[in-house]
């Protein structure tokens, strides 16, 4: 389709311009809010000319840095271009971007690390000041002049209602067909709010178009131009272990009648043992899945074009390019059943808990009390972000975490005496799952928890260590906790200091 059919409204034509001319609306020190969700649906073309300008600001001596919220990761066109001139003083929710990674460790950026579904809350609460300029891709505009969002929801509609100004990319590499997948409903922002009238992840409740104030859009920028699609690799023996462990877990609870036999929507985090354990459920008997997430990946649609997956609601995708190549070729196979929601309704608490969600996600690491770190690598430095695992692990019915027991090459330990940073405290966490085993810590004491989490899911090179770490502490004393402060965090020292957690007599 010609990008001329994509801008329906005969009466923004005349605000159709350069990518260059679009970012001279933006200024220094504006607070800019922005599309764009796990690599999805984020714009491609004015980030990349505000890079320009900001570093020729800076060349000529000039300050020039803007702040930036988003729905979640972007991609190197947006999060990328601007952390190479050092272009962002604050972001905030999520970022994977490795050169903007760069910047918020070594302190360039001031990175706020939130829950995703609390990032409109926030935003509201005004904590954080108006919104100077919004930046949103949409797959078109229509001739009523509402907006067709493109592969992500995220926060776009609380960002065209408070921006100032707002420029759109019209990006012709987005599907058109993408228009009726995605239902948008504003929370109420009085309080009590109104109660989310959402009962099945397939409800539509809103509507599937976005709306805006015409006269506040300064610039619409036409783009043709793919989205952050990374591939997965092919899940190696530890994802398909791990996959194997959950899928037992699973079918046993089914058995004890704690899941239904129409099953709980699913949650999945992304990455490479993410989508493995969906590959592995479109193997297994059950039938009628349905995801409530906040990410479509690769294995969720293969489970939606071959019928164990009915429907899928999630704010945005994460498909590897072939995938993305597939779906945008097959578009109706999919249509009635995704649907693509606002990043507060798609994370809502109000929402999984009433549906019952069976929450998967990643972690670093996992102590022996089943505290988890999602976010930090050695205590200090910020991978990621906390992304969507906080709000569907405190609220869903059956919450797991997933790693492998080792990282780098065997170096580190994934279950450790403690982590170096809690992001999920053990009363969120029912369960964790290595390629040795899962380990069912519900009901279950720090020190029933210990003794199972080291045998089910360490790995065997570092149990030895483990207990010992575990016995010192018992001999403390009979604590509740049985810590042995001096040493909790040793391992984390050892490994900074020798490359290794193991000691060197190992
Ligand atoms: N200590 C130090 N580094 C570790 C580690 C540990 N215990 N465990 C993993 N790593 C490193 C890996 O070596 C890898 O490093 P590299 O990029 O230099 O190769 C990196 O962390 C990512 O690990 P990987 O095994 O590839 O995991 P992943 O892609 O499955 O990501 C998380 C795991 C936890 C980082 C990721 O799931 C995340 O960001 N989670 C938080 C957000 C979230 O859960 N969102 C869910 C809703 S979508």
């Amino acid at each position: 389709m010609s990008q001329e059919k994509r801008i329906h409204h005969s009466g923004l034509q005349h605000k159709i311009c350069s990518a260059e001319d679009a970012a001279k609306w933006i200024k220094h020190g504006d607070l800019v809010g922005v599309s764009g969700f796990t690599g999805s649906g984020y714009p491609k073309a004015v980030p990349g000319a505000l890079a320009d300008r900001i570093k020729q600001a800076h060349s000529e001596g000039e300050e020039f840095q803007i702040k930036v919220l988003t729905g979640a990761s972007t991609g190197p066109q947006m999060d990328g271009v601007l952390a190479e001139v050092n272009g962002v003083s604050y972001r905030s929710s999520f970022n994977t971007d490795p050169k903007m990674r760069e910047r918020i460790n070594n302190g360039d950026t001031t990175y706020f690390d939130m829950h995703l579904g609390q990032v409109a809350s926030f935003y509201r609460s005004g904590a954080i000041g108006d919104m100077d300029v919004a930046i949103i891709e949409l797959s078109s505009i229509r001739a009523d002049g509402t907006l067709i969002a493109s592969s992500a929801v995220g926060n776009n509609q609380l960002w065209l209602n408070s921006a100032k100004k707002v420029i759109l990319e019209v990006n012709s590499w987005q599907p058109a067909e993408l228009e009726g997948m995605h239902d948008i409903w504003e929370v109420t922002t009085t309080y009590p709010q109104e109660i989310i009238p959402l009962r099945n992840p397939s409800d539509r409740i809103g509507v599937d178009y976005m709306t805006v104030d015409l006269d506040k859009v300064v610039a619409i920028v036409e783009t043709n131009s793919h989205d952050r699609n990374t591939p997965f690799s092919p899940p190696d023996d530890n994802a398909r272990m791990i996959a194997g462990h959950l899928m037992e877990f699973l079918k046993d609870e089914m058995k004890e009648g704690r899941i239904p036999q129409e099953f709980l929507p699913l949650q999945s985090g992304v990455g490479n043992v993410a989508n493995a354990v969906m590959e592995a459920l479109s193997k297994e008997d059950f039938e009628n899945l349905m995801a409530y997430t906040e990410v479509i990946q690769d294995g969720m649609l293969t489970m939606l074009e071959s019928g164990k997956m009915s429907v899928a609601s999630a704010t945005s995708f994460s498909l590897s390019p072939d995938k993305v190549q597939y779906f945008n070729n097959n578009i109706h196979k999919f249509r009635d059943k995704i649907i693509l929601r606002p990043q507060e309704i798609s994370n809502h608490p109000e929402i999984i808990r009433r549906l019952g969600c069976i929450a998967m996600n990643a972690a670093i690491e996992i102590d022996i009390f089943g505290n988890v770190n999602s976010t930090h690598i050695m205590g200090t430095r910020m991978m990621n972000g906390i992304g969507g695992s906080g709000d569907f692990a405190r609220n869903s019915k059956l919450t797991i975490f997933m790693t492998p027991s080792l990282a780098k090459n065997g170096a580190i330990s994934a279950i450790v005496p403690m982590v170096s940073r809690v992001d999920h405290a053990s009363m969120d966490v029912h369960a964790v799952v290595t390629e040795h085993g899962l380990a069912d810590l519900r009901g279950l004491s720090p020190k029933q928890r210990a003794e199972l989490l080291i045998e089910k899911c360490a790995h065997p090179n570092f149990r030895p260590l483990l207990r010992e770490y575990y016995n010192k502490g018992l001999d403390n004393g009979s604590m509740y906790t049985p810590h042995h402060l001096k040493e909790a965090l040793s391992w984390h020292e050892r490994f900074v200091d020798t490359g290794s957690m193991l000691p060197k007599s190992n």
